[in-house]
Parts: structure tokens; C-alpha cells; sequence
């Protein structure tokens, strides 16, 4: 049996992903990036946003084409979107299987009895977190892997369905998870990125010391699998990001030098009404810790414009935030409501989609002046970089990030993906610094 499966949304998903290919190749599934051999589809989805939703329904479409000339190719959706929509997928009737984020251990069970009637399952566990499944990676890099240390998140940011499609936080077992970045490593990996909602919450105690295992030991441990295995996480909260955790980052060379911070909005009316527990100085105090303990850190952060009552004012001091920070890089959002959050069931989406659009393009344009101005700083400065493989643009040129996750892009002939590399930063533009490799 063949199996192709498409991903999209977050990190947590591509590791998903891997999980799924691990149950189903223990059961005689065979992976296949050709969609027309494929004996099941999956599509293992996203929710955050509308127009994500959006994408799947067309390639429901898609899939019932491939179904059309072989009738029987079995489609299922996983992930966040079969979670929130359950069966109301099925109606269509070019679905044959609907599985939740946490059913993925049924999935070899689900495609077989899928063939005579279509199945589902969406319950949400307490205590499933895929510990003990090997994911087989699907990255082609063979260098930056992922793994997920917690599944689902307790905060319930108003605009968000993510509580709704994960469920509640579970914090994975702290040996498996040492366990997984020492098994990569001795494969040739050497980046691990640790993923959570919520990282800072992580806490997970261990049965046989009785030692408590907080995220910042956590971090501690994986470090310590190799001083040649660099380590990443997403996401934290500016709420709940400790002392401890930028205490110890500052104190392992190879924890990289970049915190995924996400802000949300620059308006303290607006970030209580988003129910993120910080304000706008808040938050700009705890980059200053950052950056006064690690200099050369680099911040990014994710952004809403147009939540709920957005005032002109609200929005300018967003403004105000960014200009205020100078983050690296912000991955920048239109307010989309999901139905059944707490934004959803009380506050009405108010602002028009005209003035969404613009407030958005005011951010990006400023944020995108202030990125061009972050990386020209960088010029003359030397980096280590670990190389990811070619660069998208040229065969001849290598591509991979320096510490505090900025892209770099290189002429190499002599070194490889996993390799470490010095270069110095000739140029720039708002996302890629231009270097040459150190003699
Ligand atoms: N756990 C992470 C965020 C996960 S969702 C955190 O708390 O930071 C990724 C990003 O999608 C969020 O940071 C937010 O900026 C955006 N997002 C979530 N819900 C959204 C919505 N309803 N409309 C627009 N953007 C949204
Ligand atoms: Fe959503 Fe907030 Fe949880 Fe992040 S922390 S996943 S934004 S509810
Ligand atoms: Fe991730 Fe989208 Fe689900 S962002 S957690 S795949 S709703």
C-alpha cells in the first residue's frame, strides 16, 4: 500500500507528520511523493486561519479527481481542521477518514475498516504524546529536525482555536525525548528544534530520581547530548518565558541564540481583550532582559492586526512596538475569526476587512525597513553557520543559519549539508545576509 501524505500549519505538524509515517510503515505502508500511485491520501491540516481552512477544501476537491479515476484511493483528513470540523467533513462524501491530532495510533485500523464505510475519530487524549514513536523524518535536509516535547496548550487566547484542536497541555517524557536528539544525532542530524505551544510550561518529573524536570532542565539536558547538536525551540510566551531559560541559552554555546517571542498586538487594551497575560512594556522590558544577557539574540515575534475593536490607536501603538524592538523577523497575521473561541462567541469582528488589509501592509512595510536595517548591522561580522544544503537561487551556492537564525546564503564548493562553516557577511538583503566563507 502507498501512502502520500501533504502537510500544512505549524512545525508540530511536520512532526506529525513523521509520526504518522512511523505508525503506518510498521504496518507495511509504503511512503510515495507521487499522489497519482498513492493507495491513501492524507492531508494533516491547520485551522489557525480561515484561508488555511480554505486551501483544504479546494484540495478536497483535488483528491476526489484522484478517487475519480481510481475509486479505491482512500482520503483522509488529520490533524487540527478534521478536530474542529469532525464529521461535518464527511458529508461532502469524498472523505473517507477523519482523524484528530490524537488518534494517530488508530489510523492502520481506521484505512481498513475506511474501505467499506467511512470512519472517524476525534477524541482528544489527556495523556497521548506519541513518546514512544520513532517519527521517520520527512525533511529531505537531513541536518534540522524537529521534536515535539508537549502536545496542546491550557491558555485560551481569545482569538485562537489551537486549545480547541490540540487539547489540553501534556509535557512528553523528558528520557524520550533525550532518547530522540541523541538517536538523530548519531544519524547526522545536527539541529534539533524543541516544539511546544506553550515550551515554558513544559514540566514532566521523573519517576525514578523524583527530579523535577522544568523546560529550562530540559534544554539543559539536550544540550548536553553533543556540543556538536545545536538545539531550537518555539514557541514561548512572553508571559511564562523564564530567567532560567535566557540564563541557561546564555550559558551553552550550542542553545541557539533566537527566541520566537510572539507579541500578538502593541495595545495593552487589546492584549487583554486577546487574554495574553502581558503588557505592551511588559514585553518590551523582557527583550531588554534578553538582550542584556545575550547581546546578539535574535527576536522574532507573530503578529495580529485587526482583532476585535481595533482603534487607530491600538493599531499605532503596534507600530510604536515594532519600532520600538527593531525584532529580526515577525510572521504577520490578519485577524481571522474561528468559530467557537472565546473571540467568536463575544466580541463582534468589527474591523472591516479594507482596514485589516491596510493595518497589516503598515506593519509589514515597517517591519520589513526594520529587518533590512537589523541585518545591515550584520555586515563585516563573522558567523558560524551550520550548512543546510544548497541555496534555492544557485546550485553553486550553499545556504544555511547562523545562531540567531538568520539565513545565509555562501559560494562553497568544498563543504555539505551538517557541515560548520565561518563566513563573513558581505551583503544583505531584508531576509538573506550575502557571505563569504572565512579563509
Ligand atoms: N502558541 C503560539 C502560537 C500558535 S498559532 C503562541 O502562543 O505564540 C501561531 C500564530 O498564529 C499566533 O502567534 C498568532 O499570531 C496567529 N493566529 C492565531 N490565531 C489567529 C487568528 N484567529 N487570526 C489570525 N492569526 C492568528
Ligand atoms: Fe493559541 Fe495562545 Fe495556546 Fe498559543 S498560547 S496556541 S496563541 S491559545
Ligand atoms: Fe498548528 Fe495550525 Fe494546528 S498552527 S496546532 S496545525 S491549527
Amino acid at each position: 500500500m502507498k501512502l502520500y501524505i501533504e502537510t500544512y500549519g505549524c512545525q508540530m505538524n511536520v512532526n506529525d507528520t513523521e509520526v504518522i509515517f512511523s505508525i503506518l510503515a510498521a504496518e507495511g505502508y509504503e511512503r510515495t511523493e507521487d499522489i497519482s500511485e498513492a493507495d491513501v491520501i492524507l492531508a494533516n491540516t491547520c485551522s489557525v486561519r480561515d484561508n488555511a481552512e480554505q486551501r483544504i477544501h479546494g484540495r478536497i476537491g483535488q483528491f476526489a479527481l484522484n478517487k475519480k479515476a481510481r475509486p479505491e484511493v482512500l482520503v483522509g483528513i488529520v490533524g487540527c481542521m478534521a478536530e474542529r470540523m469532525k464529521e461535518n467533513l464527511l458529508e461532502s462524501g469524498k472523505v473517507d477518514i477523519v482523524a484528530g491530532p490524537d488518534t494517530y495510533r488508530r489510523l492502520p485500523e481506521l484505512i481498513k475498516e475506511a474501505s467499506r464505510r467511512p470512519q472517524i475519530d476525534v477524541t482528544l487524549s489527556r495523556e497521548e504524546t506519541y513518546a514512544d514513536i520513532v517519527p521517520v523524518r520527512t525533511d529531505t535536509n537531513g541536518v534540522a529536525a524537529f521534536i515535539s516535547i508537549m502536545r496542546g496548550c491550557n491558555n485560551v487566547c481569545s482569538y485562537c482555536v489551537v486549545p480547541y484542536t490540540r487539547g489540553v497541555e501534556r509535557s512528553r517524557d523528558a528520557r524520550s525525548i533525550v532518547r530522540e536528539a541523541c538517536d538523530v544525532h548519531s544519524k547526522g542530524y545536527r539541529e534539533v528544534t524543541l516544539l511546544g505551544q506553550n515550551v515554558d510550561s513544559y514540566r514532566w518529573s521523573d519517576p525514578v530520581t523524583g527530579e523535577d524536570v522544568n523546560f529550562a532542565r530540559l534544554l539543559e539536558m539536550v544540550a548536553r547530548v553533543n556540543p556538536d547538536l545545536r538545539v531550537r525551540f518555539a514557541t514561548s510566551n512572553p508571559q511564562d518565558i523564564s530567567d532560567e531559560v535566557i540564563r541557561t541559552m546564555a550559558a551553552y554555546p550550542n542553545i541557539c541564540r533566537h527566541i520566537h517571542l510572539p507579541v500578538q498586538s502593541g495595545s495593552d487594551r487589546i492584549l487583554e481583550k486577546m487574554r495574553r497575560r502581558y503588557t505592551a512594556q511588559w514585553y518590551f522590558d523582557r527583550v531588554e532582559y534578553i538582550r542584556s544577557i545575550i547581546p546578539d539574540c535574535g527576536i522574532t515575534t507573530d503578529v495580529i492586526a485587526g482583532f476585535c475593536s481595533e482603534t487607530e490607536e491600538d493599531h499605532r501603538a503596534t507600530l510604536d512596538l515594532f519600532e520600538k524592538v527593531g525584532f529580526d523577523a515577525a510572521y504577520m497575521f490578519q485577524y481571522s475569526e474561528r468559530p467557537g473561541t472565546i473571540a467568536a462567541r463575544h466580541y463582534p469582528d468589527d474591523v472591516d476587512a479594507a482596514t485589516k488589509t491596510r493595518r497589516l501592509n503598515e506593519i509589514i512595510e515597517l517591519q520589513n525597513r526594520k529587518s533590512l536595517e537589523n541585518y545591515r548591522r550584520d555586515i563585516g561580522k563573522t558567523f558560524e553557520v551550520l550548512v543546510e544544503g544548497p541555496s534555492r537561487r544557485s546550485s553553486e551556492d550553499l545556504c544555511g543559519r547562523t545562531s540567531n537564525n538568520k539565513m545565509c546564503v555562501f559560494a562553497d564548493s568544498v563543504h555539505k549539508a551538517g557541515d560548520y562553516v565561518s563566513v563573513e557577511v558581505v551583503d544583505c538583503t531584508s531576509a538573506t545576509l550575502l557571505c563569504r566563507v572565512k579563509p
